[in-house]
């Protein structure tokens, strides 16, 4: 996708992070070193578990990224294939001016066509990012959230939300990650 505004070239474009080149890979970590995501220390679901990279570049510099991953997660009793959005960022110097609900929404799009199963798209954020996805579409999830961590099974502080596929109700129950967090 090319998006031409004011003597702007914006690209978004969708990488499998496997075949990241030295370009890509350089450029996400400069991102990544300007941005704070404030979430507690847990250990996250590793880079290589986050295949799909959504990449959002602004006159050649990379200013906006989102991920999406497939995982099967528990939902009261009943095993629930989802998509889970991770790590949306859009450089400091670029707030406000779309490019996260850019990534956010390329993500959405991927996670629709690639990932069949997925009956939703659930993420986890800040309560300060709350209204940011609910003008996107998400819901935030009232159950309590629990996931895996290396010293055991932890209860999440954060904010679970999640994105119906289609016109999938969301299942009633505690819900379980199934795994780490991402
Ligand atoms: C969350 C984040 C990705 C949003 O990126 P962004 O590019 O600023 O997002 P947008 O511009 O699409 O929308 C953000 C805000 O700008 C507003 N906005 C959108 N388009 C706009 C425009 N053209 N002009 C002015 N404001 C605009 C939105 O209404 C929204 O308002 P809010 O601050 O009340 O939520 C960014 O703040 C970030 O990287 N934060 C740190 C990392 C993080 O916490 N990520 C979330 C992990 S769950």
């Amino acid at each position: 996708m090319l998006i031409k505004k004011e003597n702007q070239v914006v690209t978004i474009e969708v990488h499998q992070f496997c075949d990241f080149t030295t370009r890509e890979t350089d450029a996400l970590a400069a991102l990544r070193s300007t941005v704070d995501f404030g979430v507690p220390p847990y250990v996250w679901a590793s880079p290589v578990d986050r295949p799909t990279r959504v990449l959002l570049w602004k006159n050649g510099e990379l200013v906006g990224h989102a991920g999406v991953l497939e995982r099967t997660i528990r939902v009261g009793t009943d095993e629930h294939h989802v998509a889970g959005l991770y790590s949306v960022m859009a450089r400091p110097d670029v707030r406000g001016l779309g490019y996260g609900s850019m990534v956010v929404r390329r993500a959405a799009e991927v996670a629709e066509a690639t990932m069949p199963d997925a009956r939703h798209i659930v993420l986890v954020c800040l309560e300060s990012k709350v209204s940011f996805y609910e003008r996107l579409g998400w819901n935030r999830l009232d159950a309590p959230v629990r996931f895996d961590q290396p010293d055991g099974h932890r209860l999440l502080e954060i904010v679970t939300m999640a994105r119906p596929i289609g016109s999938a109700a969301w299942p009633s129950g505690d819900v379980d990650l199934h795994g780490l967090p991402w």
